[in-house]
């Protein structure tokens, strides 16, 4: 039988949603208040779901040490405390919450093998949640 474990992290990061592409104007019209030059913060939580069957010795469906280490080394030491902004992921894209998520997504595709990767939930506010399936 499959079972699904969900695990949130929380971190704090900063932006300013800006596209080069667009002019000041475009830019004001698109993002509003989040298109402010001095930025501003959020305090992001992610929600990690991953499955599997239930370890016959561990009783668990994935190791959290595993879990843990690989968020801590691979994600929060990336965009904890980041100006998301000045991160090389967000070179050529304006780091909403979407390609926030999507780049958090592609990092857990890219290198995690612990377990199944079901689904990862990006919160930036208790308003604004964003999905991603694997
Ligand atoms: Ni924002």
């Amino acid at each position: 039988m499959k079972a699904y474990l969900n695990r949130r992290y929380s971190f704090p990061a900063s932006h300013r949603l800006h596209s080069a592409e667009l002019s000041e104007e475009q830019n004001r019209a698109a993002y509003g208040k989040c298109n402010n030059p001095y930025g501003h913060g959020h305090n992001y939580t992610i929600e990690v779901t991953v499955s599997g069957q239930v370890d016959a010795h561990t009783g668990m469906v994935c190791d959290l040490v595993e879990l843990d280490s690989f968020v801590q080394r691979h994600v929060l030491s990336v965009f904890d405390h980041a100006d998301l902004n000045t991160l090389p992921e967000f070179a050529a894209t304006v780091p909403t919450s979407e390609n926030l998520g999507l780049a958090i997504q592609r990092i857990f595709a890219n290198a995690f093998r612990a377990a199944k990767v079901e689904h990862i939930r990006l919160e930036e506010t208790s308003n604004n949640l964003f999905d991603f399936a694997m």
